[in-house]
């Protein structure tokens, strides 16, 4: 039975990837420092058998080297990062040290890992924000770095050190660029699970600028099926985009999630849109190429928007401990905004 290291796997994409390699037969491993964001172990009950939860800050490079020899894992999934962009502005140096240092502890501890296991896959994983903002190209894996924000800026440092750690020590990377989540299990100070929980709270719904910003939207199960056959094929040392090709303006999406709420759950509310100041470096657009991933594991994207937003909606209002829980962690506060 393979063995998958997770890091981050108690953030959004980790939970659900978690839920979806259990039911596998997977043998996974968690580390996972548990922030505010994350989903605490009490709500993966269901999910004990073949899974190991490690609460660990991967930067205690000496307790992660502990933690790693011990498991001794056959595929490593990075996950871990700091990763709200609102939150970055506020908190900079706190982004930018634990992103790029926690990525790097992990390459130097599985650099001596290598030695004993050279069979390893490590799989990286970044975003496509690391490209910043375009009006109208579409950026493939050679397009140059440009991020906006300090999440970008620090995702895409973390992805340089990747890159090195191959070049130099030959460790095996994959670096993946991945496009706007969404889906179950995503912390509420972020775009899709704030305009559901205002919603339902008859909280107006704040639109940074005029709200013709565009994200390409990837729902977070085809995210982890695609995950699941990138492992499983013989994809190494590469770059490649993952993104659905979907792209929406944000005040469309807001709009639709609306309407979904209105007419197919029968929820009426008082909240209304509400246009707020703009993101300080707002990227304009983001669109990917995906087609490199697409032929080379032969995986694309099953979900179209809508029923991914239903399935989505649905989720929120099933779990109402969790949102309990996640409220308790976050009071809907401004953040990030100079
Ligand atoms: N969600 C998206 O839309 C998206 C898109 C592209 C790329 N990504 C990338 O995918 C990864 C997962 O994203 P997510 O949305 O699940 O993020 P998330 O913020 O929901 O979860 C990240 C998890 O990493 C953990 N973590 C952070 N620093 C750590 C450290 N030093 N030691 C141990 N654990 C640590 C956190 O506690 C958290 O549980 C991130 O690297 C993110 O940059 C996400």
């Amino acid at each position: 039975m393979k063995k998958i290291l997770i890091t981050g796997g108690s953030g959004f994409i980790g939970t659900n990837l978690i839920f979806h390699l259990v039911k596998k037969n997977y043998k996974v491993f968690n580390i996972d420092k548990i922030s505010k964001v994350s989903t605490p172990e009490k709500f993966k009950k269901k999910i004990n058998k073949n899974y190991y939860f490690f609460k660990q800050n991967l930067l205690n490079e000496s307790k992660l080297k502990k933690t790693i020899f011990k498991i001794k894992p056959d595929i490593i999934l990075n996950l871990a990062a700091e990763s709200h962009v609102d939150r970055s502005i506020d908190e900079p140096k706190f982004f930018i040290i634990n992103n790029i240092s926690s990525s790097l502890n992990l390459f130097k501890v599985l650099r001596g890992y290598y030695k004993y296991n050279k069979k390893i896959k490590i799989f990286h994983f970044s975003t496509d924000e690391v490209y910043g903002s375009n009006n109208n190209k579409i950026f493939s894996e050679k397009s140059i770095y440009n991020p906006s924000s300090p999440y970008a800026a620090s995702k895409g440092s973390s992805d340089l050190v990747a890159n090195s750690f191959f070049e130099t020590y030959n460790l095996p990377m994959t670096i993946f660029h991945i496009s706007n989540n969404y889906g179950p299990f995503q912390f509420i100070e972020k775009f899709i699970p704030k305009i559901i929980t205002n919603y339902l709270n008859n909280k107006n719904i704040p639109i940074y600028g005029n709200g013709l910003n565009i994200r390409e939207w990837l729902y977070v199960k085809d995210t982890c099926i695609a995950i699941e056959k990138a492992f499983k094929s013989n994809i190494k040392n590469e770059r490649y985009n993952i993104g659905s090709g979907k792209r929406y303006k944000n005040i469309f999406l807001t709009k639709l999630i609306i309407r979904i709420l209105k007419n197919k759950f029968k929820i009426k509310s008082k909240s209304k849109i509400l246009y707020v100041k703009d993101r300080p470096g707002h990227d304009f657009r983001y669109a990917i190429n995906s087609k490199k991933f697409y032929n080379k594991v032969n995986w694309k994207p099953k979900k179209t928007i809508v029923s991914g937003l239903e399935e989505t909606i649905s989720w929120y209002l099933d779990n109402k401990k969790w949102l309990r829980n996640s409220k308790k962690k976050y009071n809907g506060k401004r953040q990030g905004s100079v």
